[in-house]
């Protein structure tokens, strides 16, 4: 191990002779130092930020003053134990709060033939961080005994709940940073301070979808089953649930590549995980690279749209 001095002045072991690679997984991904191959723990949504494969030598301890660290993959988003019961995620560990979005048909365009409401809860889960409001760690249930707050649940950010955790780093932190410009985003830009200090820092300013969804896809929309002229409609299958897949194998089960409508009492339903699977799908079968930014499908030559929209 050789000692060296990062960009915030803490000091860092780094492994020697550690092969630096540059691994992108995707020619239309923000390139990542995570192979995006074979777990969750290997792309940008382990939040540990210590990858299992080719990790980059100090890239924890750069973020560890803006996080706690809980030191395990799943725990930003699950607990097997003690689950938010406000929301209907699988086992869902983050705080949940009551936001108002604006959506997509507020934008006014004529088009638009479908029901619109509220992101449902496969959006909300997405948003609990890509909204720039809540801190990435604003969990309920902290890893090891003593660090869990069921009156967190509802908050936006409970910093001395958050503030209990000792951080497995050693690095004490009272930041608990949200994707946003005071947070995450600070560092991850090309403006100012990313762009001087920290240089190094990705772009993450695209990962911000924030609270105005006028300009991003429509979610919280039933799918048009009813319009097989400007929707395929062939090969959807219904579960007991309510919920709807494009079932392309013929398999009769909601496989993670194949997009689905999920049941929120109106029909079913785009949300953002009808095009998204958060811990990543493989492009071409066990051990291939995982599609670009965490497509069901991928979109070359603009496939995942096609699966829905004939044009
Ligand atoms: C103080 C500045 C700073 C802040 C704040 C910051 N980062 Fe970073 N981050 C960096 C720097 C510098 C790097 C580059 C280090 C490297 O590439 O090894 C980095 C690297 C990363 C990486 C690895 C890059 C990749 O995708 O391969 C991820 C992921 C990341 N940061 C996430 C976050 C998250 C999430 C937050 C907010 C909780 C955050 N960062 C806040 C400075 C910062
Ligand atoms: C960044 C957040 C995040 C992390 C980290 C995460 N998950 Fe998930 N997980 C989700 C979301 C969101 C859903 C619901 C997806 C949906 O709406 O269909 C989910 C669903 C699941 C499900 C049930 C549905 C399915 O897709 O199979 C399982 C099982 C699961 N996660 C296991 C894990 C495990 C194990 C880990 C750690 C290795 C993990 N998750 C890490 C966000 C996450
Ligand atoms: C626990 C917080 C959290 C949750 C929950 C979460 N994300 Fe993320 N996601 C992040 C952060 C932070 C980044 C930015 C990169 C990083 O720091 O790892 C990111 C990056 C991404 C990216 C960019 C990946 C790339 O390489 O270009 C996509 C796409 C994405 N998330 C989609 C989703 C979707 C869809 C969901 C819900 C199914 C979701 N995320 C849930 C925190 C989260
Ligand atoms: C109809 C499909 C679809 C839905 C619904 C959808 N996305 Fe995406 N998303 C995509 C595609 C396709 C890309 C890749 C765009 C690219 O590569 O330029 C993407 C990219 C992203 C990125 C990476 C940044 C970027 O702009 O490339 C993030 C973060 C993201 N989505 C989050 C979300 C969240 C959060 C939701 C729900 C509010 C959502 N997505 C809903 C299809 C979708
Ligand atoms: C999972 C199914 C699905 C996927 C995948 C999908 N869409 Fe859509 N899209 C919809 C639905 C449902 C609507 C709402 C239709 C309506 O209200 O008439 C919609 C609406 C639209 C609209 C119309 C907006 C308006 O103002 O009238 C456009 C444009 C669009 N999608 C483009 C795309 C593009 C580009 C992609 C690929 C990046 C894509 N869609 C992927 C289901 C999907």
């Amino acid at each position: 191990m050789r000692t060296v001095r990062s960009l915030k002045g803490v000091v860092v072991l780094v492994p020697a002779l550690m092969a630096v690679s540059s691994a992108m997984a995707g020619d239309d991904d923000v390139p990542t130092v995570f192979t995006e191959r074979g777990s969750i723990a290997n792309t940008r949504h382990n939040l540990t930020q210590l990858a299992i494969e080719d990790p980059r030598p100090g890239t924890s301890a750069q973020m560890d003053p803006s996080r706690n660290n809980y030191g395990e993959v799943c725990v930003y988003c699950h607990t097997p134990h003690g689950a938010n019961t406000r929301t209907s995620a699988p086992l869902w560990n983050r705080t949940q709060l009551d936001q108002t979005y604006q959506t997509y048909d507020e934008l006014g365009t004529s088009t638009l033939t479908q029901t619109f409401t509220q992101p449902g809860v496969n959006s909300l889960t997405c948003l609990s961080c890509h909204d720039g409001v809540t801190a990435i760690d604003s969990i309920i249930n902290m890893p090891g005994s003593g660090g869990y707050d069921k009156s967190a649940e509802n908050q936006v950010i409970e910093v001395n709940h958050l503030n209990d955790w000792t951080n497995a780093s050693g690095v004490t932190t009272g930041n608990h940073a949200a994707l946003n410009e005071s947070g995450c985003i600070a560092c991850h830009t090309p403006d100012g301070l990313g762009a001087t200090l920290f240089a190094a820092a990705d772009n993450f300013t695209l990962f911000q979808i924030g609270t105005d969804l006028r300009n991003d896809h429509p979610v919280g929309v039933t799918f048009p089953l009813g319009n097989p002229t400007d929707f395929n409609t062939t090969n959807i299958v219904t579960n007991t649930r309510g919920d709807a897949f494009m079932d392309a194998n013929g398999n009769s089960r909601m496989d993670k590549g194949e997009v689905r409508f999920y049941e929120t009492g109106d029909g079913p339903e785009v949300e953002c995980a009808s095009c998204h699977d958060p811990h990543g799908v493989e492009s071409a079968g066990a051990g291939s690279d995982f599609n670009p930014t965490f497509l069901r499908i991928a979109n070359d030559g603009s496939q995942l749209c096609l699966t829905c929209h004939i044009k």
